[in-house]
């Protein structure tokens, strides 16, 4: 059973202005539908890689399940959210984002810009997506079958 999730948005102008997070409430409303036993836990970060750093390691301390963090995976300066990502995993699941990656490229070109990362660290999976909400929406489709069976193996 998935008890808790943590929703973290990683975007400078969202956490200056959090009515512009449309990504986020998406992935809340997704995992609120998929897992409604869960304990649903959102937040919004700066582009500021040890401030990820820490807010990912206290929820995989706090015994989060699963985090989707979206934003800051591309390619300006700072972006960020791959490599606080990597910092904290002790295990990487390339195959997570790879299969976003060539199911998003039939939809854009563009997500050959997405550094996003997927790992694990003790008993939680950390998920990244891209920042935009039509982003999200096409790469939780893509991975959302395997959710269940991924959480489970590593508990
Ligand atoms: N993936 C999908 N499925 N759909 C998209 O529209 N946008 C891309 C890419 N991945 C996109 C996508 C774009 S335009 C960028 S810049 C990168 O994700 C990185 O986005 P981020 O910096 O907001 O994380």
């Amino acid at each position: 059973m998935v008890k808790a999730i943590a929703i973290i948005t990683v975007s400078d102008s969202c956490f200056k202005d959090n009515s512009k997070d449309t990504s986020g409430p998406t992935l809340l409303e997704f995992v609120t539908e998929k897992f409604p036993e869960a304990n649903v836990h959102t937040i919004i970060l700066p582009d500021e890689k040890e401030i990820i750093e820490r807010e990912l390691k206290y929820f995989c301390n706090s015994n989060v399940d699963l985090i989707l963090t979206t934003g800051g995976t591309g390619l300006s300066p700072r972006d960020v959210t791959p490599e606080a990502t990597k910092a904290v995993i002790q295990k990487e699941v390339p195959a997570l984002t790879i299969a976003m990656t060539i199911e998003s490229l039939k939809k854009t070109p563009m997500a050959m810009l997405s550094r996003a990362v997927a790992g694990i660290r003790d008993r939680t999976l950390i998920i990244n997506f891209p920042g935009s909400q039509k982003a999200v929406t096409e790469c939780i489709e893509v991975v959302k079958t395997v959710l269940t069976h991924a959480i489970s193996l590593i508990n």
